[in-house]
């Protein structure tokens, strides 16, 4: 077996080896989505562990009690929170989803997380067509995809925080309609919003409350800018007179069944087109602390995904 610990490189954590390789599990092999080393130190993982949750590929074993008729399908899957950066990995059967011809491995570790976390996220908001959406912490994976999904939902407009012009172009090309600094600035900002998706939280958090409509809705589902002040409800508190609300986000809270029924349409609708999925740039497994130190560095528009044998499709 090939893998990657997180002590092969500066990554929080340490060495281990898989587990869970019976049971109702699948071996199998390909490609793995990566995130920034802040997202993951935040689980705390112990020396050794083996990273990686989005993995897709062709399905190789079956462990005990899972249809062999799994073997040599492509699916895409998730391990919980490690073991993907290893060729094979093991997946808990339920948590596989077959991939539709057309859609490649690569594209199904961009859309498998991102995508149910941008519905789900839009739906705790309650978002409905004809509302104005702001996408805070746009670039990044779940952002791209929220920023799809709202569009596609009839958003009267789609603003988006970004740290450059060029991202901010593309976001565009995705369904932006307003594209803004990270303090919420720019030229064409609008005045207020409905729902806010947040994938930053961090310290300039409370200040976007400031720009909820009367009912605007808050959504935090990330927090790559770290954790918001202490005190930040009492911003919102104190304008608690025209109604907002304020809530957090983890796809951990939604059903194997519903989370299984979105990404079987998201990947349907990303064969069609009305999906698109951003791909930084695929690496090999080898190569996964060059990823890390460029999703660190803020260099990664959407994401890298690791490919174990230097294959994409
Ligand atoms: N809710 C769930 O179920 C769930 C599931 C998986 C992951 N997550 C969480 O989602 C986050 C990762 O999402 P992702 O991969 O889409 O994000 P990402 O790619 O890591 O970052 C998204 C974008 O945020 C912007 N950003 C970075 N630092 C910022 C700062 N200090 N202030 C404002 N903006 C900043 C950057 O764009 P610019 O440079 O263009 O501003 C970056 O491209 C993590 O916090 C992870 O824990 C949540």
């Amino acid at each position: 077996m090939r893998s990657w610990t997180t002590s092969d490189s500066s990554l929080p954590g340490g060495r281990c080896s898989p587990s869970g390789w019976g049971g109702r599990r699948c071996r199998w092999r390909r490609c793995c989505g990566c995130c920034i080393s802040s997202a993951l130190a935040a689980y705390g993982f112990k020396e050794g562990h083996i990273l990686g949750g989005d993995v897709a590929g062709t399905v190789a074993t079956a462990g005990d009690g899972v249809d062999s008729a799994w073997i040599g399908r492509r699916v895409r899957g998730f391990t919980g929170t490690g073991g993907g950066y290893a060729e094979p990995a093991a997946i808990p059967v339920q948590e596989i989803v077959p991939l539709p011809a057309g859609l490649s491995a690569v594209d199904a570790v961009t859309l498998g997380s991102s995508g149910v976390v941008a519905h789900f996220g839009l739906s705790r908001a309650s978002f409905t067509s004809g509302e104005t959406v702001l996408v805070r912490g746009a670039a990044g994976s779940i952002g791209i995809t929220t920023v799809q999904l709202a569009a596609r939902g009839g958003a009267a407009a789609v603003a988006v925080t970004t740290s450059s012009t060029e991202r901010g172009r593309r976001l565009r090309t995705l369904g932006a309609t307003h594209v803004l600094d990270r303090s919420g600035d720019g030229e064409d900002a609008p005045t207020g919003d409905d729902v806010i998706i947040d994938v930053a939280a961090g310290p300039d958090m409370p200040s976007f409350f400031d720009r909820l409509n009367p009912n605007g809705r808050m959504v935090v589902v990330g927090a790559v800018a770290g954790r918001p002040p202490a005190d930040s409800g009492m911003r919102m508190m104190a304008e608690f007179h025209t109604s907002l609300s304020f809530s957090t986000f983890s796809a951990a809270g939604i059903t194997v069944t519903d989370r299984r029924a979105v990404r079987t349409e998201q990947f349907a609708a990303a064969t069609r087109g009305e999906i698109r999925t951003v791909v930084h740039e695929p690496l090999p497994l080898d190569r996964a602390a060059v990823a890390h130190r460029k999703m660190d560095t803020g260099e990664v528009f959407a994401r890298i995904v690791l490919t174990p044998q230097s294959r994409t499709s």
